[in-house]
């Protein structure tokens, strides 16, 4: 029976483009959602922008514009990468929509009804200077036991103590430097730890495959535990200002974001049903119906992070609440993505940035093969390793899937115009359906490592059976041409099975594939597995390598001038630039000060620039193009505003613009006479 499944990834925060985090989660969803795609089930796959909290609202008034601004700008951008990176959402949303808002509002109001909200006063520090309670992360302080200074409200980076922030000697608040006040004001509560909840959650936590193991006994120390452990009720608001949802019949209060975050799953998917898109799915049910039929299920995808908010708060909102509202049916778990083993960091400039991946010009079938050959279905970290990425790639994906294809169907194009012949079709479509039952499961049960290692076990003995005939001599004998044609056969249907194995991972090469190699006019489906196919066109090249020199660029952030391989089919070109998006670069006229190698570096040079105002360090590409001593004293043209990228030689504050085309020159930027350094360019 073909399934009905809304799936969800967790909902990113609007005050940031996406991390290679995010972008991992997303793949790692998306191939799930392929995969059973394939399987001929319904999924309606959606997800939404986080816009709401503190966090939002101060960091769009540093920058002076409201809140929706910024999360209209961070917004803007999101599709660049669900593009590039292939993900097949159906819809993407935001929190701050007017669906949300309705939601949430409906959602307190029946809980409300159900006598579990009820108000008491908190005190709380309060910013007198910004005029607002303060978040946590917001006041510093000096540590109460070893006594360092600047350390968070919460624990001591120095000495690891764990304290309230009210335990800080000489509290101040990180916005405004004032000393934080104690205040109290009304707040209002989800009582969580009301009986009825705490027995429907430890039932909700024990169904039989609803969650991983790691995440029931997680989630039940917390429902069970002891003291400070132990869960209590939720704090469900926040004082104005707030960027977020008032509280109906509350003037000036909102409801804290992590109640409103989830909702929006909700609203991505009512937006989605209203729209009439899920109706052009096939899907003729209203959002209520939909959501409130049996037949469907409701999947939420999400870091080991954010467990508390999903195996606990959520499934008790939704539970209380009541129809059309339904609880998860499974929240599925991942860990987190370290590179080279070493913690991701969320501010820019370290780690991978997705962004850049692509505009290097790499594949984005490379990274999803790559996390898909390291994900499984437990709570574990993985790592991004650049040796162990190439090696993937270059040897497992290329050498032995796609070489398969390269080789077989040249013998076929150029003796037997095209055309298979099998010697025993029975035989053949019985292993590949055993082979495609086993990678079927390990797809379901989020198993990928599992299942790129069957199909490259299969590639394996593919590419051994094509060898030990030696395919190359028999076409040097016309007598034996038909085993040839017989040999090739086998290894192109290996080849197509592969594909479809594959089809959730590569979408982009299972459909060139199908409609090139195999004349196929739709994408695979999994039941093609077991089609052998009785003709192939022509070979056309179906995956590059990758090359080291653009995972050293990736991960040094050093630029990659030595050549700009032409970006490979599909791989988004920058879109217009708005005049406003333009004016967010600031360009100055700077003055180099010193230059010279940076050690260690065969590439670049490290300048020391004056931007009228303040000096700066900047790495630039440009070794052995200019003699860095001729540099000095010339004015060019920097990025002043460029997030600073951390290298393994130093921090570089900017970027200096230069010239180069398909040659080898390239060509430093230098104003007219008479510019004087921290000029600003428009
Ligand atoms: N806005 C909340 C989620 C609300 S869901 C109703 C949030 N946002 S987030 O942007 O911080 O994180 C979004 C997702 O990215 C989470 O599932 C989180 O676990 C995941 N990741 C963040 N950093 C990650 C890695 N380094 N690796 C893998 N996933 C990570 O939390
Ligand atoms: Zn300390």
């Amino acid at each position: 029976m073909a399934r009905q499944i809304f799936v969800t990834t967790a909902l990113p925060y609007a005050n940031g483009p996406f991390h290679i985090g995010h972008i991992m989660e997303y793949i790692q969803a998306d191939i799930w959602v392929r995969f059973q795609r394939m399987q001929g089930h319904t999924l309606h796959f959606v997800g939404a922008d986080d816009a709401h909290g503190a966090p939002i609202m101060l960091k769009a008034e540093e920058q002076g514009i409201p809140p929706q601004e910024l999360v209209r700008r961070i917004a803007a951008d999101r599709p660049r990468y669900l593009t590039g990176f292939h993900l097949s959402f159906d819809h993407w949303y935001t929190t701050d929509s007017a669906e949300n808002t309705e939601l949430s509002q409906e959602i307190y109001r029946r809980l409300q009804a159900a006598g579990l909200i009820y108000q008491k006063r908190v005190e709380q520090f309060y910013d007198p200077v910004k005029g607002m309670f303060l978040p946590d992360r917001y006041i510093k302080g000096e540590c109460p036991s070893c006594h360092s200074k600047d350390q968070y409200g919460d624990a001591c980076e120095v000495c690891s103590s764990v304290y309230a922030p009210t335990d800080l000697i000489e509290p101040y608040s990180t916005l405004s430097g004032a000393r934080p006040e104690l205040r109290s004001s009304e707040h209002f509560f989800f009582r969580l730890s009301d009986p009825q909840c705490v027995a429907f959650l430890a039932a909700w936590l024990d169904a039989p495959g609803r969650l991983q193991v790691q995440v029931v006994n997680k989630a039940r120390e917390w429902l069970t535990g002891q003291g400070e452990q132990r869960l209590g009720d939720w704090d469900i608001s926040r004082d104005a200002p707030y960027f977020g949802i008032p509280i109906p019949d509350a003037p000036g209060k909102y409801f804290y974001v992590w109640l409103d975050a989830p909702v929006g799953y909700l609203a991505a998917l009512k937006s989605y049903f209203d729209s009439g898109q899920a109706r052009a799915r096939g899907e003729p049910r209203s959002f209520a119906e939909f959501l409130a039929a049996p037949d469907t299920e409701q999947i939420h995808f999400i870091g080991k992070d954010i467990i508390y908010f999903h195996t606990l708060f959520w499934p008790a909102m939704l539970r209380f609440a009541g129809p059309p509202f339904r609880v998860p049916d499974h929240v599925y778990v991942h860990g987190f993505i370290n590179v080279s083993g070493e913690k991701m960091s969320k501010s820019r400039g370290t780690g991978i940035s997705p962004l850049r991946y692509l505009e290097l010009g790499m594949n984005a079938e490379w990274l999803r093969y790559y996390l898909a050959a390291k994900l499984n279905a437990s709570v574990e970290d993985l790592d991004f390793n650049p040796e162990d990425f190439l090696a993937r790639i270059n040897s497992d994906l290329v050498g032995k899937y796609v070489n398969i294809a390269s080789r077989a169907a040249n013998f076929i194009s150029r003796h037997f115009g095209g055309r298979l012949r099998y010697a025993e079709e029975e035989s053949l479509r019985a292993q590949a359906g055993q082979l495609a039952a086993r990678v079927a499961e390990l797809y379901a049960g989020r198993e990928f490592a599992r299942a790129m290692r069957e199909v490259m076990a299969e590639a394996d003995r593919i590419n051994q059976q094509f060898d030990a005939r030696q395919p190359w001599l028999l076409a040097k004998e016309p007598a034996r041409h038909g085993e040839l044609q017989e040999v090739c056969s086998r290894a192109l249907y290996g080849f197509k099975l592969l594909t479809v194995l594959l089809a959730p991972v590569l979408p982009q090469v299972a459909a060139r594939a199908a409609r090139e190699l195999f004349g196929h006019p739709a994408d695979f489906t999994w039941a093609d597995a077991a089609q052998l196919p009785r003709s192939v066109g022509p070979y056309r090249h179906l995956l590059q390598r990758v090359e080291a020199r653009q995972l050293e660029a990736l991960l040094s952030g050093e630029p990659d001038r030595t050549a700009a391989p032409a970006p490979p089919a599909g791989t988004p070109t920058p879109a217009t630039l708005s005049i406003d998006e333009f004016r967010r670069v600031d360009l100055r006229v700077a003055r180099i000060l010193s230059a010279e190698a940076a050690a260690g570096s065969d590439k670049l040079l490290r300048l020391t620039v004056d931007l009228g105002s303040e000096q700066r360090t900047i790495f630039a590409g440009i070794k052995g193009v200019y003699d860095p001593a001729a540099l000095v004293g010339r004015l060019t043209v920097v990025v002043a505003n460029l997030a600073p990228r951390k290298m393994k030689f130093g921090t570089s504050e900017g970027m200096v613009l230069a010239a180069s085309g398909a040659g080898a020159g390239l060509y430093l930027l230098e104003p007219d006479a008479g510019a004087q350094p921290g000029m600003r360019i428009s």
